[in-house]
């Protein structure tokens, strides 16, 4: 892909030589996302971050990648907030908008609203989470996160163990991980979940056809023993057709300290998209594994933000001139990225 004013709708956008490329950048983006330098290359510019769904880190850390990059951002969020609950279209909403921003982030409870709206926007947009579809910027820097975590265990993406836990039918984050995940060499997939939550069919065969291994699985003790990452995720309890049955799922695959000491190979890294049902019938992934060094789940949050900036800087074409606005910082600062 050519990145420079495009779309970001889905994975299936990328090769491995896109990923590289976007991590290389996003490398570059440390010392400013440490506060060591700041850039002002995107000074001018300004940012549609228009959530139309629940969020915290990604509607945040999109907003701050911008920032950190010079630029200006403007907030849309709720549905009951926008004209879109007096009945307007996503085609007049994007040629409405597009024209205030340089580039748009959104996320949407309907499955296909970001390519519909992108369809019709006339700046780039980004896909912060279409319904049950797809998330692929959280696919992204979930996949440097498991690069790096790798590399410090001197393993490489290619020939990954990974466990994927949960809810796998409606997790977005999933989905999109699976695909790019699909991209290197010989994977072990281990899919755990409740049969009515299994990984949908669409990307059992994308797996499978791309020559990797796939165990499918409701037994969270014999699923987690032989892996290199395990990634929890939470019950998509919005995209049930009722709180009850909802319920149902909560809390039947949970991970504790004392399951993953007794379970799991030393070292096994723990992921999670977040956020985690921290309610205590909930608990997938229970806190008193907070201080376990193997937790990446605040590493993830970290790398989200210099992930983000690769996007935009490589979408708006400035990812060679970052350096050339660029200056040390001069406040106290004892931030540290990974
Ligand atoms: C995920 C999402 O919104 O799909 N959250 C996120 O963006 N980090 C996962 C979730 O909500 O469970």
């Amino acid at each position: 892909m050519k990145f420079v004013g495009e779309h970001i709708l889905s994975v299936s956008q990328f090769a491995r030589s896109d990923i590289d490329r976007l991590f290389a950048v996003a490398e570059k983006m440390i010392p400013y996302a440490n506060r060591k330098k700041v850039t002002r290359v995107l000074e001018g510019a300004i940012l549609g971050n228009m959530f139309f769904e629940a969020s915290t880190r990604t509607r945040v850390s999109f907003g701050c990648a911008w920032n950190l990059l010079g630029g200006e951002v403007r907030e849309t969020t709720e549905i009951k907030a926008s004209s879109l609950s007096k009945g307007e279209s996503f085609y007049d909403t994007a040629r409405v908008l597009s024209g205030y921003s340089d580039i748009i982030v959104m996320r949407h409870g309907q499955e296909g609203s970001v390519g519909e709206f992108a369809g019709a926007s006339r700046v780039p947009v980004i896909n912060a989470g279409d319904g049950a579809n797809e998330h692929p910027s959280q696919a992204l820097l979930d996949l440097y996160t498991i690069r790096q975590e790798m590399l410090g265990r001197r393993k490489k993406v290619d020939g990954l163990r990974i466990a994927l836990i949960g809810d796998l039918r409606f997790g977005r984050a999933v989905h999109s991980l699976c695909e790019l995940l699909s991209l290197y060499e010989n994977i072990q997939f281990t899919l755990i979940s409740p049969k009515d939550l299994s990984l949908p069919e669409k990307y059992l065969t994308l797996i499978k056809e791309r020559g990797h291994q796939i165990e499918e699985s409701e037994d969270l003790h014999a699923g987690i023993a032989k892996s290199d990452i395990i990634y929890m995720t939470r019950t998509q309890e919005e995209r049930f057709a009722s709180q009850d049955e909802a319920n149902k799922y909560r809390g039947l695959l949970r991970l504790n300290q004392s399951i993953y000491t007794e379970f799991c190979e030393p070292n096994t890294v723990i992921m999670h998209p977040l956020p985690r049902d921290s309610r205590g019938e909930a608990q997938e992934l229970d806190e008193d594994l907070n201080e376990n060094p193997n937790l990446a789940i605040f590493r993830q949050t970290d790398n989200g933000v210099v992930v983000r900036m690769a996007l935009f800087a490589l979408i708006l074409d400035v990812a060679e001139q970052i350096e050339v606005s660029s200056r040390d910082v001069n406040w106290y600062t004892e931030r540290r990225f990974n």
